[in-house]
């Protein structure tokens, strides 16, 4: 069903975020029927764009996207679109324009894809303007913040404007739809949850892989590293929905108290552990998908510090009840042989084997939740291989492929993101207490590596890693999941 008329207003209207996922997104929505007739897009900048030279940008953005069979279709989307020129600290006339271009009695949205620490001033203007009508709602994008000291400032100055449950932060992990179905694979079905334990589960893996290199970000990466950009908010968002107890029902609260109690049974990595749990590796120039590449240090823009890391793998421990001894391997990377992410759950050996001289390990199965690209759920479990004699075993796999079983196009993360909040649906969005417990865990990691002046491990472009992700798994007999197709 279309969202109620809303005037949605995105700060940062002509960046890359807004050219790249969010105009292109809406567009989708639009086409599919998501959008309510009388719903604008006010994209507000300090660009002095005409509607027109906004249209034009967007359009182009549009079908760089997705190829667009429907012109007039097209056509009707970029009229819902304006540009307001604002200089956020500047200029205050900026504001009076953005007031006029909104229509009273309409509910209102302003996405906030700037760099946080705009997040503050942007609120007080809105404010300030009386632009912040009841029900208003606000949407952050990562990175929020970097430390706990920082999010929790942003946190703060937002919230001088706009109440917790009119704020939306975004993680777009969360808006992939095999995210969501892990929730039901463990909450819809009853032959899971049993095993899903200490008691049955040996460890999980989670891989975030790309074959990317930073591109033309290397002056927001040199300042954020993996460990910022990925491991705080996507990899550790994962992790909770893997961890996270059963919530009483799929309510916006619920769900996020249940993830939030992960987060705080995080075993701290200080010390010594963060010497021996955690590897930290940054690309050197190799070859990627038959292309040679240079590595980081020579990447375009931005001076460097030279030690950014664009790869971390770690051992993280839940301790609770459930999780107690299961480790949960993180790993995260750019240039990476593959793109490729996935949550690995890898099941204990059986605790007694009747085929000893089987040929074949029986037992060990593993649950892999792939979320791109091939997005599917694979469960491998032992076998017997046709033939008279001793019984031989082999790992065979059930295979489920949601584009061969859901024909339907699925929609992106961006897509279900924005049509949650023009619909006031917040379950998908992180909660500020998870922002910052997650800043809690990963700030002494990153404190502890400046203060040793860990060096990161330089890694081939290309390649699986640094050999020190491997020598993590390694010293306890177990290996990370590398097939490019599941088995
Ligand atoms: C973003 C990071 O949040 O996620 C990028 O800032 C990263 O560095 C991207 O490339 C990965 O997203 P996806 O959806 O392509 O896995």
């Amino acid at each position: 069903p279309a969202s109620e008329p809303t005037d949605l207003v995105v700060f940062g209207g002509t960046g890359d975020l807004s050219m790249r996922k969010l105009l292109p997104s809406l567009h989708l929505l639009d086409r599919d029927g998501h959008l309510d007739a009388g719903t604008r897009v006010v994209a507000v900048s300090r660009d002095g764009l005409t509607d027109a030279d906004l249209r034009d940008k967007a359009a182009a953005a549009v079908r760089s996207h997705h190829e667009v069979d429907d012109n007039d279709g097209l056509n009707s989307f970029l009229d819902r679109l304006s540009h307001v020129t604002v200089d956020v600290g500047g200029d205050p006339r900026g504001w009076e324009d953005l007031a006029r271009a909104l229509v009273p009695g309409r509910d209102r949205v302003f996405h906030l894809a700037v760099p946080p620490m705009l997040s503050g001033s942007i609120c007080r203007g809105l404010r300030d303007a009386g632009l912040v009508a009841p029900g208003a709602r606000v949407v952050l994008e990562k990175p929020l913040g970097r430390d706990l000291v920082s999010a929790r400032e942003v946190n703060a100055e937002v919230a001088e404007i706009f109440p917790e449950s009119a704020t939306y932060r975004i993680d777009h992990y969360l808006g992939k739809e095999t995210v969501q179905n892990l929730l039901v694979l463990r909450f819809a079905n009853v032959f899971l949850e049993p095993l899903w334990n200490s008691r049955w589960i040996d460890h999980v893996q989670i891989t975030a892989a790309e074959t990317v290199g930073v591109g033309g970000r290397r002056g927001y990466y040199d300042s954020a590293g993996a460990m910022r950009d990925m491991v705080q908010n996507h990899l550790l968002q994962l992790l909770c929905l893997t961890a996270m107890e059963p919530p009483s029902s799929y309510d916006r609260d619920a769900v996020r108290n249940e993830k939030l109690k992960v987060l705080q049974a995080l075993a701290p990595l200080t010390g010594d552990r963060v010497d021996t749990d955690t590897v930290r590796g940054q690309y050197g120039p190799g070859t990627v998908g038959g292309e040679e590449v240079v590595g980081y240090l020579d990447e375009a823009g931005g001076p460097s510090t030279g030690d950014t890391e664009t790869f971390v793998a770690l051992r993280a421990e839940v301790a609770n009840w459930r999780w107690a001894g299961v480790p949960f391997y993180l790993r995260t990377g750019k240039r990476m042989a593959h793109t490729r992410s996935e949550i690995v759950v890898r099941f204990r050996e059986v605790p007694h084997t009747i085929f000893p001289g089987a040929d074949g390990r029986p037992g060990a199965g593993e649950l892999v939740i792939r979320l791109q690209p091939d997005e599917g759920i694979h469960l491998t479990m032992s076998a017997k291989e046709p033939g008279a004699g001793a019984p031989r075993l082999r790992p065979v796999p059930l295979r489920l492929s949601f584009a061969d079983t859901f024909p339907n196009r699925s929609p992106e993360a961006y897509e279900r993101l924005l049509a949650d909040v023009l619909a006031g649906d917040p379950t998908l969005f992180v909660r500020r207490d998870e922002v910052e417990e997650a800043w809690r865990w990963v700030d002494p990691v990153i404190e502890a590596w400046t203060d040793r002046n860990t060096p990161p491990e330089i890694y081939p472009s290309g390649s699986a890693g640094p050999a020190g992700a491997h020598r993590l798994l390694g010293r306890n007999g177990r290996t990370w999941y590398e097939q490019e197709q599941p088995r």
